[in-house]
């Protein structure tokens, strides 16, 4: 099976947690892409979807699946959205499509994060993939400077502008031994508004797309 295969199995497969009636929400991505278009074939039977993204609300909307702001909700039983890698204790890197602020803002109102991804996201050690941080723009310097004191090489995200008007700096060659500990460092840095790092408040489900069928992870 081709990568886009499994992420299709995984993003159909987490159709099983939608409840009738309840509304959704929706992250980014190529792997959301297809959970997207799995929930438009029960679109009638939900009440609308709360989206992380301008583009998965574009796409929702060409569907005519209703998008609430995220202001209307008081809570959300669930979220689906990918990831750049998850470990075994469900903690990920997200934010390669630069939509990292409003997934964590959806993942915090939701009850349950359920995470798809293809095998290739599964690691030992989360920071092989660049870690994103969304930052205010006249910090980016300053930023770039403390996140190079963490040990990691930042590198800024030319020409990307997020959904919120700010810029992305990837932390390149940083092995994240402790999770938990960077990502309320690197919170506490002036000017950083999100760290793509999802480690306090990782997945609780995790459907994995492999050549034998999707394998479900829980902690
Ligand atoms: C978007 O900002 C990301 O967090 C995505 O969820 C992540 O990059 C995974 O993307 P794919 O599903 O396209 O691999």
């Amino acid at each position: 099976m081709t990568q886009d295969e499994l992420k299709k199995a995984v993003g159909w497969s987490a159709l099983k947690f939608v409840q009738p009636g309840t509304i959704v929400g929706v992250g980014t991505g190529s792997t959301a892409s297809h959970f997207i278009d799995a929930l438009a074939s029960m679109k009638d039977q939900i009440k609308g979807t709360v989206s992380s993204s301008e583009a998965s609300t574009a796409k929702l909307k060409s569907y005519g699946i209703p998008v609430f702001d995220a202001n209307e909700v008081d809570s959300l039983d669930i979220y689906v959205d990918g990831a750049d890698e998850i470990n075994h204790h469900m903690q990920m890197i997200k934010g390669g499509g630069a939509a990292l602020t409003r997934e964590k803002i959806i993942a915090a109102i939701a009850k349950k994060f359920i995470c798809i991804a293809d095998e290739s996201k599964v690691v030992d050690v989360l920071g092989k993939f660049p870690l994103p941080v969304e930052v205010i723009p006249m910090a980016r310097s300053y930023v770039a400077r403390e996140l190079f004191k963490l040990g990691g090489r930042p590198i800024y995200r030319q020409g990307v502008i997020t959904d919120n008007g700010n810029v992305i700096l990837d932390i390149h060659d940083l092995l994240i031994s402790e999770p938990i500990t960077l990502e309320t460092k690197i919170n506490n840095i002036a000017g950083v508004v999100t760290v793509g790092l999802f480690a306090n408040r990782g997945a609780n489900v995790a459907l994995i797309g492999t050549a034998n069928g999707v394998k479900e992870l829980k902690l």
